[in-house]
């Protein structure tokens, strides 16, 4: 889904029908090369982030994600029909989505079989007839096979569709959404998303969004789904399943509340939904209004140690979360969630932003205030790794570096200081508003507050987001 590319189609229209003398138009080209393109333009096999060049793909844009899935935890079988609905970017001749592992069985092209080839992480796609620009069109991938999470990559840990003892924990950030459906997986293509996924009856699904029907059972084996109708990034879907305990209502401010967690983890189950809607309320006074139709928590108990954000559904990885990391994933939904960048090197725009809310969170609670916070990592000594990185540009074999948490919220607050706390609070409620549901980056951010501030702050944002070094 992309807002920004409708605008500048209409300009184009409109400055087209305004200026349409023939003068204006470009000769037919005689080239043989650009004709040869133009008879068979295949999408780009990465979206164009340079820390993930395989990423995401070029050509076209998703609006939505249907996503059928039949899983069998015993054998760990996963047999899934992906529909995606999407708007080409340009014609196409063939386009790709990621994929890891499966055997695909067959692919359509609304409605007609395409042939497709895999290669890596690259499932290429040729219509039956070519798309045009702007046509949007339906594919729709069978595929089946043990789903391959990745495993202790290096930096980024165990993340993707992973099977557990009763189920699957499904966490993807940065890139692992394509361990269980195609996809054009990343962040810069958000899209909505409906979930039909079928587990022995016994089971609980808990995908985003909403239950939009009470899960059916035929034969054993029982349907739940669900449906996100605020764009989403893929790394935040999830569909993870298992045995659960819930606990559902709402939150004091009305926002449906849902809760679950693994028998394993049953004594924390009132505190994650008591504490999960008491955040999510404060945080809308704070941070502007809830993004979302929904809000919660799920503990799991796969041992991964950390937590994601999953939109409207925070994920637990094994452990009963504390108050901090609650208000940090929930902070998410507004700063990673609603608002999602468009670069993996802006990554401080999510993880900075959260940590900071920790931060503010403490402060809330009249426990330690995040200027004392600020002033404990502020004096950590000068050959500290977090002065060394700068934050402002992750680097790809290491997205989530301390920095880009500890030194991101530490930029926040040093902005906080310059422009003082009413400015920075009113700052903080436009960039949710301005941005709600679309991509950002750090360029975006520091114009905005600049603006609302009056003030040059490139020397603050440069010392503390640019330089590797420790800012005075
Ligand atoms: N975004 C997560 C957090 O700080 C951390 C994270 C990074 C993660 N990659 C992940 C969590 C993969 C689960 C899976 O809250
Ligand atoms: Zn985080």
């Amino acid at each position: 889904m992309r807002y920004e590319r409708r605008a500048v189609t209409i300009l184009v229209a409109l400055v087209g029908a305004l200026a349409c003398t023939p003068a204006d138009q470009p000769p037919p080209s005689t080239d043989p090369t650009a004709a040869a393109i133009a008879d068979g333009r295949a999408g780009a096999p990465g979206i164009g982030d340079p820390a993930f060049p395989l990423d995401g793909n070029g050509g076209y844009d998703v609006a939505h994600y249907a996503i059928a899935i039949d899983y069998t935890p015993s054998d760990k079988q996963l047999r899934g029909v992906t529909t995606i609905t999407a708007a080409a970017t340009q014609d196409l001749s063939s386009f790709d989505l990621d994929l890891t592992g499966y055997n695909v069985s067959g692919v359509t092209v609304d409605d007609e079989a395409a042939t497709f080839s895999r290669k890596g992480q690259e499932l290429t796609i040729r219509p039956a007839r070519p798309i045009g620009d702007d046509d949007r069109f339906t594919v729709r991938v069978s595929y089946a096979g043990t789903p391959q999470p990745v495993v202790n990559s290096a930096n980024l840990g165990t993340y993707g569709f992973i099977p557990t003892r009763d189920g699957a924990f499904v966490t993807a950030e940065p890139d692992g959404a394509k361990t269980w459906f195609p996809s054009n997986d990343h962040p810069a293509d958000k899209a909505t998303f409906d979930f039909a996924i079928t587990v022995p009856a016994g089971l609980t699904v808990l995908a985003n969004g909403e239950l939009t029907s009470r899960p059916t059972t035929v034969g054993g084996r029982t349907t739940w789904r669900w449906h996100e109708r605020q764009p989403m990034a893929t790394y935040l879907a999830t569909a993870t399943l298992g045995t659960f305990d819930l606990r559902e209502g709402r939150t004091a401010a009305g926002i449906p509340l849902l809760a679950a967690v693994d028998p394993a983890f049953k004594s924390s189950l009132d505190k994650l939904y008591t504490v999960s809607g008491e955040v999510t309320d404060y945080w809308s006074t704070v941070f502007g209004p809830y993004p979302f139709g929904s809000t919660g928590g799920v503990v799991d108990d796969f041992s991964t140690g950390y937590a994601l954000e999953n939109q409207t559904k925070p994920m637990y990885g094994g452990f009963a979360p504390d108050e901090a990391i609650i208000a940090h994933e929930l902070a998410h939904q507004w700063f990673g969630d609603s608002l999602t960048i468009r670069r993996w090197k802006d990554i401080w725009l999510n993880e900075g932003f959260a940590t900071y809310a920790e931060w503010l969170w403490s402060e809330h609670k009249g426990k330690s205030t995040a200027e004392a916070i600020f002033e404990r990592n502020h004096a950590r000594p000068a050959d500290d790794p977090i002065w060394a990185y700068p934050p402002g540009q992750a680097r790809a074999d290491d997205l989530f570096n301390q920095s880009v948490y500890t030194r991101g919220a530490m930029t926040l607050h040093a902005l906080r200081k310059a422009v003082g706390d009413e400015t920075f609070f009113k700052l903080l409620r436009a960039w949710t508003a301005e941005h709600r549901y679309g991509n950002v980056t750090t360029e975006q951010f520091i114009a905005l507050a600049e603006k609302m501030s009056g003030k040059d702050l490139g020397p603050l944002f440069d010392a503390w987001l640019f330089q590797p070094r420790r800012p005075a």
